[in-house]
């Protein structure tokens, strides 16, 4: 069991905003693209339709949308943000980081601000290193962006992938609190998954300036959906197991569980080795697709309304390294 030490600060959730583009690709549009159905699709990921960023838009874009949307919702002050950290896979370009151009677009110019990519553990990831800076007492105001406009690097062609991807943005404020926050994550990566889940093109490896390496063709997801899926259900479902037993809890005891978006049929799977209580798993698949990073705050974000203060929340993903991890905290908002 983790120790709660007498006076331990807490970082804790404050505030959640959202932003998905305008733009929606049905499975009907996608009947149109290649040899697939609605039904199909609606059967084997429970996904309908998913949201696509203008292509004058960038990732920055989405994030800085999500990030007004909860300053304006919880009354918040930028001017009081001591670090933004940014979980994607698709920044706005090598460098300068995501992060510096959101906070520029926001008017933020002194703010400590980097990116982190673990794929769709992403928000995980993040969620837990701003969590840490909030605990040593010295970060007051954190905000942690999961954010990705993947649609860029899907072959609208490939039908083992253009099901699944949409773009979209969420994000969380974090502050200090002693009464209660986030309780525990537990984080892991094992780069023998990468040959599973990648876009290798674009990178050092195959520079796209290069073009002997078929750089071009390479700029595409690719997966092997069933290696993939069968790793995500079970390295969820072992991370949700030592999150709960190292806290001496029972899956009774969580209110939600907000697992990666990527399937539907991964989020039963999932519930079902975890014995979780019917309705208890949240899902906003069915219109939005796998966001990547921004799946699970996105998830929380449409699903406020269910959640009340003190409920006890854990949050699992799964992603490209692959990645992956569990995460607990109590929601204080
Ligand atoms: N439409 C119609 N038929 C299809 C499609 C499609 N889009 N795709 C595959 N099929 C066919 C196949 O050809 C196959 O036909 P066959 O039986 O005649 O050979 C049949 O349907 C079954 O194909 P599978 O590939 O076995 O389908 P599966 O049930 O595994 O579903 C899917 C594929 C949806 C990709 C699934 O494997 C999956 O979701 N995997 C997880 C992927 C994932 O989560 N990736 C993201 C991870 S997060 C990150 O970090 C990016």
């Amino acid at each position: 069991m983790i120790e709660i030490l007498p006076n331990k600060l807490f970082a804790a959730i404050t505030g959640i905003g959202g932003y998905i583009p305008q733009n929606k690709r049905s499975n009907e549009d996608l009947e149109k693209l290649v040899d697939t159905s609605n039904e199909w699709i609606v059967k084997r990921t429970g996904i309908k339709e998913r949201r696509i960023l203008d292509q004058d838009l960038a990732t920055s874009d989405m994030a800085v949308r999500a990030i007004q949307n909860l300053i304006q919702k919880y009354n918040k002050n930028l001017a009081d943000v001591d670090a933004l950290i940014v979980a994607t896979s698709t920044p706005d370009m090598p460098m300068p980081a995501t992060a510096n151009i959101i906070a520029q677009k926001l008017g933020m110019t002194n703010v400590w601000a980097f990116d982190m990519n673990a794929a769709c553990s992403g928000f995980l990831y993040a969620l837990d290193m701003g969590a840490s800076l909030v605990e040593t007492g010295r970060y007051k105001n954190v905000l942690i962006v999961g954010a990705d406009n993947i649609s860029t690097y899907v072959d609208v062609y490939d039908r083992s992938t253009n099901i699944l991807f949409g773009d979209g943005a969420g994000v969380v404020w974090l502050e200090p609190s002693n009464e209660g926050g986030i309780m525990d994550a537990y984080l892991r990566s094992n780069g023998d998954g990468r040959e599973y889940l990648h876009i290798e093109g674009g990178g050092t490896q195959y520079p796209m300036s290069d073009d002997n390496n078929n750089a071009l063709e390479k700029r595409y997801l690719k997966q092997d959906g069933k290696t993939v899926f069968k790793h995500a259900v079970q390295s969820m479902t072992d991370a949700c197991q030592t999150v709960l037993k190292r806290n001496n809890l029972t899956i009774n005891d969580v209110n939600w569980l907000v697992p990666h978006q990527a399937n539907q049929r991964i989020i039963d799977a999932v519930g079902r080795a975890l014995d979780i209580p019917e309705g208890r798993a949240l899902s906003n698949i069915e219109y939005l697709g796998n966001t990547i990073a921004a799946t699970i705050p996105l998830c929380i974000w449409e699903n406020i309304k269910q959640i009340k203060t003190g409920d006890l929340v854990m949050l699992t993903a799964f992603g490209a390294g692959f990645s992956w991890g569990a995460s607990l905290f109590k929601w204080m908002i």
